[in-house]
């Protein structure tokens, strides 16, 4: 099937990801994704939690941190800024302690808490999380491509929620460690004990949005997720580790791209030596494409005169990738 044809006999499948490794193609074809299936009149989001600011590159837009920014009819862009949502959380927790506690000062050690569990990385993937739960919570849009960064990461987003999970244990901690403070404040005050723990009402509810956003990710029904691939022997192997992998996290795979195809063509004219072995080398890896993935193959994307930014040259890949 081609790619018009799967989204067309798949209206259902409103979260769509391109995957693969670094500098492959998956950003270049999420914009055209985005923008092929906003003309066909869809409200659709394409969002990106790469803190290299990609999608600002290709619209050649401001988008960093700066929530849904519209592109064009139909077509929002968001890039999350996982480093302002990290802030939101520290804020978030101090409040609370003050709240809870009736303090006017988070105590020294509790502050240093902070400021290292906001270090580690967990956070930062929480944070991001977090931030995608949000937007796809939301639900206003028909369709929601995430612009994924390489595999490695991109596997380790998809088993955030077990990420998430070690955050929601570090807080638990805290929670415990706080016990004791809250002890001393209340003999201090002479207040009763607190009736009501806050605090893990508030877990709760982050476990349960947790659950809600992963069924999204691993949804059979709802999810397309494609590779990005280029004929060439490394991309070839790693994608099929890749793919086994995926697949142990439940991830549905939709199809392969082939990016980069250098036109065969070209071998008609005159052209250079080094041009000529490089279509021979890729006929080979395209053979190799067809014995692995055969009939998975949703699209061949010719490498163009340039890279590709900005809305006309989205428009000319689009019209590639959707065959207009
Ligand atoms: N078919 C193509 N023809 C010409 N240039 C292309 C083509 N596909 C991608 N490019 C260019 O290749 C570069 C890398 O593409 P892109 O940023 O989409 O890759 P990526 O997989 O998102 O990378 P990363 O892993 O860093 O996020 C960009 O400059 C893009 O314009
Ligand atoms: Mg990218």
């Amino acid at each position: 099937m081609s790619l018009k044809q799967i989204f067309e006999s798949h209206p259902e499948r409103r979260y769509i990801m391109f995957g693969g490794k670094g500098g492959l193609g998956k950003t270049t074809f999420s914009a055209a994704t985005a923008y092929w299936l906003a003309s066909q009149g869809k409200r659709v989001l394409v969002f990106s939690v790469d803190p290299q600011a990609s999608l600002t590159d290709i619209f050649q837009m401001d988008i960093f941190g700066k929530g849904a920014v519209k592109i064009m009819d139909n077509l929002w862009a968001q890039e999350i800024d996982a480093d302002k949502h990290i802030k939101q959380y520290q804020n978030e927790i101090r409040q609370k302690i003050l709240d809870m506690y009736g303090l006017d000062q988070v105590p020294d050690e509790i502050e240093q808490y902070i400021q290292a569990a906001s270090a580690e990385p967990a956070m930062e993937e929480s944070a991001i999380f977090d931030a995608v739960v949000d937007i796809v919570v939301e639900g206003n849009y028909d369709y929601y491509i995430y612009d994924l960064v390489p595999l490695g990461h991109a596997l380790y987003y998809l088993s955030m929620g077990k990420v998430y999970d070690e955050w929601i244990n570090k807080i638990t901690q805290l929670r415990e460690e706080m016990r004791e403070y809250e002890e001393m404040v209340s003999r201090l005050k002479r207040e009763k004990e607190t009736e009501e723990d806050a605090i893990l009402t508030e877990l709760q509810y982050i476990r349960s949005r947790i659950n809600a956003s992963s069924r999204i990710l691993t949804d059979r029904e709802k999810t397309a997720f494609f590779f990005v691939i280029i004929p060439e022997e490394m991309i070839l192997l790693d994608t099929q580790k890749a793919a086994g992998l995926f697949a142990k996290f439940d991830v549905p795979i939709s199809g392969y791209v082939v990016n980069r195809v250098v036109p065969q063509e070209l071998m008609d004219q005159e052209i250079p030596a080094y041009l000529r072995n490089r279509i021979e080398m890729q006929g080979r890896y395209m053979t190799e494409i067809q014995q692995m993935f055969g009939k998975d193959v949703a699209a061949y994307v010719p490498e163009l005169e340039r890279d590709v930014t900005g809305l006309p040259m989205i428009e000319k890949l689009a019209k590639i990738m959707y065959g207009e």
